[in-house]
């Protein structure tokens, strides 16, 4: 029988000889290459064209060296197909031409059909997973129904969001009918990224940290759990949200076998505040990987030793890396992790 990759064994908890690492947005503009096709593509062509979707996915496996491929892609992709008209502002952030704001414009929201909605998303998956030949598993990825709420709401990025939140205290009726329509979509969104090769799926929440743990409970929780009971045992899934520490505990009970965290809490306290019973995926900060190489060693060491060689630690950052990192540094990062947690 072939060994399981330490990727997929990390996300059930088995035994690993390393810990296994990536990166929330391995893909992308730190690389000198990736951003030469930024120059001739918009961010949304680059997903829409699995030719180059695939080439951008791989990048980070050829050069940098890390455990898991995740598909180049993005959680706003399938708002199209729900009738959303989306950009990218030349900031690089995303605009909704039309956001949500009312229980009618609620009512007009499309459930997508993925394979016509987003055809070139699974025929990208599709490619990726032929020319990895099993080298590394490929992470496909959804935004949770709330982080999508806020920007169908908000239109784009929020700092305290006040319309999402106005509509779930004011109508908590249409905020109710809006979350299930999210949680529809995203299982379809999921579930096809699976049928086309995907071999496990990180669900971000990015921004739920915003909301107070009463409010996850009865205003998010509902919905985040019935994505994960509908798509059960498929695959393993990971459930990723930042400025969340003190929602962890009712991450956990959505669901998910590996609960991702960012680096505003000790990866040890996470752990425990979650459970020995699934796996934690994280946590160093973004920003250490612009400290020289031997400091980011240091924390690498602090939190593989927070992780007490436990199995089901995924090395990860706590965020995305930012666009100015050193790729040394990323190098410098993945052969640590690899190094330094040999068991
Ligand atoms: O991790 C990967 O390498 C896979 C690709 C990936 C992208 N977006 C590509 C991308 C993933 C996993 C995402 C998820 C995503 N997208 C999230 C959740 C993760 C997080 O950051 O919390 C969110 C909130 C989005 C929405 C989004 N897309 C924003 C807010 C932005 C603008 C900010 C930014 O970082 O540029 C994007 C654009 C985006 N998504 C880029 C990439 C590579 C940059 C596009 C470019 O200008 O080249």
């Amino acid at each position: 029988m072939e060994t399981p990759h330490p990727f997929l064994a990390a996300c059930r908890r088995e035994k690993v000889a390393f810990t296994p690492v990536w990166l929330m947005r391995q893909a992308g503009r730190y690389m000198k290459e990736y951003r030469a096709l930024r120059q001739k593509h918009s961010f949304l062509d680059l997903c829409k064209e699995p030719d180059l979707a695939t080439q951008i996915t791989l990048m980070p496996v050829d050069q940098i060296g890390v455990d898991a491929a995740i598909i180049f892609a993005d959680i706003l992709l399938p708002l199209e197909g729900m009738g959303i008209d989306l950009r990218f502002s030349k900031g690089g952030g995303p605009v909704i031409g039309n956001p949500v704001r009312n229980e009618d414009d609620i009512r007009k929201l499309r459930i997508i059909d993925p394979y016509e909605d987003v055809p070139f998303l699974l025929e990208a998956i599709r490619l990726v997973c032929r020319e990895l030949e099993g080298r590394v598993p490929l992470i496909g990825f959804s935004g949770a129904p709330f982080t999508l709420a806020s920007y169908l709401i908000e239109g784009g990025h929020s700092k305290n969001y006040v319309r999402t939140k106005a509509l779930m205290y004011q109508n908590p009726g249409a905020w109710r009918q809006f979350m299930e329509k999210l949680a529809d979509v995203v299982v379809r969104y999921v579930r096809s990224q699976i049928e086309a090769g995907a071999q496990a799926i990180q669900l971000f929440d990015s921004w739920v940290g915003c909301l107070s743990p009463m409010d996850y409970e009865a205003f998010v929780l509902p919905y985040s759990q019935r994505v994960f009971q509908e798509l059960d045992n498929q695959v393993p899934f990971i459930h990723f949200a930042t400025d969340a520490s003190t929602l962890l505990p009712l991450m956990r009970r959505a669901g998910g076998d590996v609960i991702g965290v960012d680096w505003r809490i000790h990866l040890g306290e996470a752990w425990k505040r979650v459970g020995y019973d699934v796996g934690i995926q994280g946590n160093l900060d973004p920003v250490v990987l612009f400290a020289p190489p031997e400091k980011i060693r240091e924390t690498i060491g602090t939190i593989l030793a927070a992780a007490e060689n436990r199995s089901g630690h995924i090395f990860n950052l706590g965020h995305g890396v930012l666009p100015e990192t050193p790729i040394d540094h990323v190098r410098v990062m993945v052969d640590a992790v690899h190094e330094m947690s040999q068991r």
